[in-house]
């Protein structure tokens, strides 16, 4: 099989690499990865927003992916970022978090933000905290940074050893040779442990039962389990026990 060749475009400052990874969805069958050192538009989940210090890495990813299968996208790039981080660090205390975040020592060190790109194209936006671990009154839980915890590397060297990681498990997934929900949920957190699920108003309280096929949150609730599409989720326990 043809290894991936991404096209790398890299830039000092944009509003937010996920537009700017929109422009190039043009012509079929590219693999796009937008970089830029920092951005004065980052954009979170659920309409937040995402700042962007440079020293920090963030990039996205724009290529050709079937809607219907977003979750497994998801979990593709949520498991390759823990998977460089392993391999930069690797006893490092590295975990997922539903929906798209990842957990180094219990506090987010990185977020997702998955759009739609034109035609078939799906974008991936991946910030991680490489250097700072900004934080500010949107944010919904703690931050942390690689460096913070004695991982020392840079935004570029991060990406680079990135890559290569997430297009092997692509392939490999595309080829059905890479079983995504188990390996996801074997590297979550808090599975089995008691969360409560935030959407817009509503709070909904059960055991973090797992994920199904399409990367959907199953909450269990006293007999039934209820799938949970969107949302935030906090862990009820203390939040540094057991990560
Ligand atoms: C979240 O945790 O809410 C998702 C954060 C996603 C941030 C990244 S940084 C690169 C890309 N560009 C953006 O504007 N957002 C994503």
């Amino acid at each position: 099989m043809t290894p991936i060749k991404w096209e790398i475009h890299h830039y000092a400052v944009v509003g937010s690499t996920n537009d700017e990874a929109q422009k190039f969805c043009t012509a079929a069958g590219k693999y796009i990865v937008v970089r830029a050192d920092s951005q004065t538009a980052g954009r979170g989940r659920r309409g937040r927003q995402w700042k962007s210090l440079a020293g920090n890495l963030f990039f996205s990813l724009a290529l050709e992916f079937d809607l219907a299968q977003l979750g497994a996208l998801v979990q593709l790039a949520g498991l390759a970022v823990l998977k460089t981080v392993q391999q930069i660090a690797p006893p490092a205390a590295i975990k997922l978090k539903w929906p798209n975040d990842v957990l180094l020592n219990g506090a987010k060190v990185c977020g997702m933000l998955l759009e739609k790109g034109a035609g078939n194209y799906m974008i991936v936006g991946i910030g991680v905290n490489i250097a700072h671990s900004p934080q500010n009154a949107e944010m919904l839980y703690k931050a942390t940074s690689l460096a913070e915890n004695g991982i020392i590397t840079t935004a570029a060297d991060f990406l680079a050893d990135f890559l290569p990681i997430f297009s092997v498990d692509l392939a490999a997934w595309r080829a059905g040779r890479l079983d995504l929900t188990p390996l996801w949920l074997a590297n979550a957190a808090k599975v089995g442990g008691v969360i409560e699920v935030r959407q817009n108003e509503s709070v909904q309280r059960g055991i973090f039962a797992g994920v199904d096929e399409n990367a959907n949150l199953l909450l269990q609730q006293d007999n039934c389990v209820r799938k949970i599409t969107a949302g935030d989720v906090f862990y009820v326990e203390k939040e540094n026990d057991g990560f």
